[in-house]
């Protein structure tokens, strides 16, 4: 199965949750952007505080801070595989990532982009409940992710790296879709 890979998808579609049981079974690094600053933001750190205002908007932190996050976890790591979910999130993040993994000698082997109707998404983010999951900040989120997030989806198939999957369904019923298109 392919080693280097990046989840791309809307808010609530199940990123996390494919990349959690993906990267466990196949023992990759599951290097999550959202999960990264949320650490951020609990321990209290000027990152953290930096990030915490504009992530409750659902608006997306500067490319830099978390260019240096991805960096830096990206070069600690010592011949194992990853998972980036929800990096990059525009297509100057995916154009910025690109030295440094070509430096590692480390290219992208796939993009999986999990697809899901707006409302469905809805009401998994809605039930969960996280800072960032009420109905207005939800909006914003996905409109954040049509005009910033979505052109990354050219931007992979244009580079032969795309594969798209259903996210309805069970979490077990997605999870061996993602795992058939990674065979
Ligand atoms: P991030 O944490 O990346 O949030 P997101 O993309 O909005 O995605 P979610 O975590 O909401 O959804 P998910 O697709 O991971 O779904 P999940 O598995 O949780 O980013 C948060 C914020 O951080 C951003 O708004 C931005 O401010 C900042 N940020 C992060 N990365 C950034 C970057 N690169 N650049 C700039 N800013 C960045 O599932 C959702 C819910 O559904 C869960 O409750 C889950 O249990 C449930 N669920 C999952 N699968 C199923 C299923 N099959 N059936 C039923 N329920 C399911």
């Amino acid at each position: 199965m392919k080693q280097r890979l990046l989840f791309l998808g809307p808010p609530g579609a199940g990123k996390g949750t494919q990349a959690s049981l993906l990267c466990k079974s196949q023992d990759l690094r599951h290097l999550s952007t959202g999960d990264l600053l949320r650490s951020e933001v609990s321990a209290g750190s000027e990152l953290g505080k930096e990030a915490e205002a504009v992530m409750n908007r659902g608006e997306l932190v500067s490319d830099s801070l978390v260019l240096a996050i991805v960096k830096t976890q990206l070069k600690a790591l010592k011949n194992q595989g990853w998972l980036l979910d929800g990096f990059p999130r525009n297509v100057a993040q995916a154009k910025a990532i690109d030295p440094l993994l070509q430096e590692l000698s480390q290219p992208i082997e796939a993009v999986v982009l999990l697809e899901l109707d707006d409302s469905v998404l809805i009401e998994r983010m809605l039930l969960r409940g996280r800072a960032d999951d009420n109905k207005s900040v939800i909006l914003n989120r996905l409109e954040v992710y049509r005009e910033q997030t979505a052109p990354l989806i050219r931007h992979y198939e244009n580079l032969n790296l795309l594969v798209s999957v259903k996210a309805q369904g069970s979490v077990e019923t997605v999870a061996s879709r993602v795992k058939e298109v990674l065979n």
